[in-house]
């Protein structure tokens, strides 16, 4: 048997797609974690951001090396750089064998013996949903679940519909044979993935799901399956998904919620479809449904014509929401997408770096008041590992996604177990285990 590696950059969907292609090139490779023994290498990769791509020019200027003392390596690029910039990518790195877009995997083996370099064609139906994906570098514990693929929100900074195609929803019962196949093997958690959950909508002869039938049919699929789901449009987030989590207590008390801006008018500009008021609507409408759920969003600061008025809103709307959590990125101009066509890129990088820097300074005061508020309380944890600073301490999260570290006593990973929250800094909250 020959020997994979891959390697996965980006968002969740890269990580379960990784699984797909391993899974696709099982019958002639296994996978490797040692890159040294591979005999081929594939990058999965993301475009979303260009220090994301950066990273990957980096990464294959030092795949050369490797190259060199092992002619017969193979690379490839495959995921949304590779459909992104296509051929460009052939002439820009001289290293890559192979370029292959993310609706493109299962032509992978055949290209590999024709010596074909380049598949990129997007697909209106393709979704994997026959495919069980190989769980090769996991806890045992979590597992991803696509449950549908493409986006075509046109968020106008976003180059994610150009390089996903149009948005397509996997077969319910394939879905849910794969978490039931997950909780056979000992899974505990399993995320729901796609770039906009809530729009979700399969329909087949008898039937149409929606997501909150969806999320609700997986949540009884076993009362000890922790379900979680990303990411959510505000635009979409129905009363109904709340009440189907509220009636459900293993769909874990966390969403994520990306706001983009806090300003009516850069929403606009961004084309994301909601209002400020919408957006706080949706956000009371998450605490009346689940008191106890922690929301977390994404942010983009210096988007093109962000005054510091716009900029102060979406500080103080930070504010009001209380974020438990937050992402946060300083714009950077994407080809091809709505704003760089329409719009100019006019917020200068220091102001970009210096708006970023307080909207990160705000959440974290946010981040430590949402910790502090849960010292004293007891929890219960799903174990998923050996926590990475001490050996003797084990590493787990609560419904709300928060991590929580605790000595390890005679716990065992994949317990669900009850910890007292002692202390804790902006990121992790650390306990002891409450006597079984
Ligand atoms: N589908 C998800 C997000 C996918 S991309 C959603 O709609 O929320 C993840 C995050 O990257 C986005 O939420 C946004 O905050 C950020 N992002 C996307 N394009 C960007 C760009 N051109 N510059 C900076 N951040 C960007
Ligand atoms: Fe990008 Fe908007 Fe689609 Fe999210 S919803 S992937 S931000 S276009
Ligand atoms: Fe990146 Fe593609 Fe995901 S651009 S964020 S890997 S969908």
């Amino acid at each position: 048997m020959k020997k994979l590696h891959i390697e996965t950059y980006g968002c969740q969907m890269n990580t379960a797609d990784s699984e797909v292609i391993a899974t696709i090139l099982a019958p002639e490779y296994t996978t490797t974690a040692d890159i040294k023994e591979a005999d081929l290498i594939l990058l999965n990769t993301c475009s979303v951001r260009d220090n994301a791509e950066q990273r990957i020019h980096k990464r294959l200027a030092e795949l050369k090396a490797l190259k060199k003392r092992n002619p017969t390596l193979k690379i490839g690029v495959v995921g949304c750089m590779a459909e992104r910039m296509k051929e460009k990518l052939l002439t820009a790195e001289d290293v890559v064998d192979l370029l292959v877009g993310p609706d493109a995997y299962r032509e992978l083996p055949q290209m590999l013996q024709s010596g074909k370099n380049v598949s990129v064609e997007l697909s209106e139906s393709e979704t994997y949903d026959d495919i069980l994906p190989t769980r090769y570098d996991t806890n045992g514990i979590s597992a991803f679940v696509s449950i549908m693929r493409g986006c075509q929100n046109y968020c106008s900074y976003c180059i994610v519909p150009y390089t996903r195609g149009k948005e397509r929803s996997r077969n319910a019962q394939s879905i849910l044979d794969e978490v039931r196949d997950l909780v056979n093997k000992g899974y505990k958690e399993v995320t729901l993935l796609g770039q906009n959950v809530n729009s979700y909508l399969f329909k087949s002869e008898n039937e149409t799901v929606n997501f909150a039938e969806l999320i609700s049919r997986v949540a009884e699929i076993s009362p000890l399956l922790r379900v979680r789901f990303a990411t959510s449009h505000p635009k979409d987030l129905s009363d109904e998904l709340l009440k189907a989590m509220a009636t459900h207590p293993n769909i874990c008390r966390s969403i994520h919620l990306p706001v983009q801006s806090g300003s009516d008018r850069m929403l606009k500009v961004m084309n994301r479809k909601y209002t400020r008021e919408w957006y706080l609507n949706r956000i009371q409408a998450i605490r009346h449904y689940l008191p106890d759920c922690a929301i977390s969003t994404d942010v983009i600061a210096g988007f093109c014509t962000e005054t510091e008025d716009d900029h102060q809103q979406t500080l103080s709307l930070f504010r009001e929401v209380g974020y438990d959590s937050a992402f946060m990125f300083r714009y950077s101009v994407r080809e091809g997408t709505l704003a760089q066509r329409h719009y100019e890129d006019d917020v200068p990088e220091e102001t970009k770096i210096r708006r970023l820097e307080e909207i990160i300074q705000l959440q974290q005061r946010l981040s430590l008041q949402s910790n502090e508020r849960d010292v004293g309380k007891t929890m219960e944890v799903l174990i998923e590992g050996v926590s990475k600073r001490s050996n003797s301490h084990w590493f787990g999260r609560n419904s709300q996604n928060k991590v929580v570290i605790f000595p390890k006593g005679d716990c065992k990973k994949g317990e669900y177990i009850n910890v007292h929250i002692e202390s804790c800094t902006s990121a992790t909250l650390f306990g002891s285990v409450v006597e079984k």
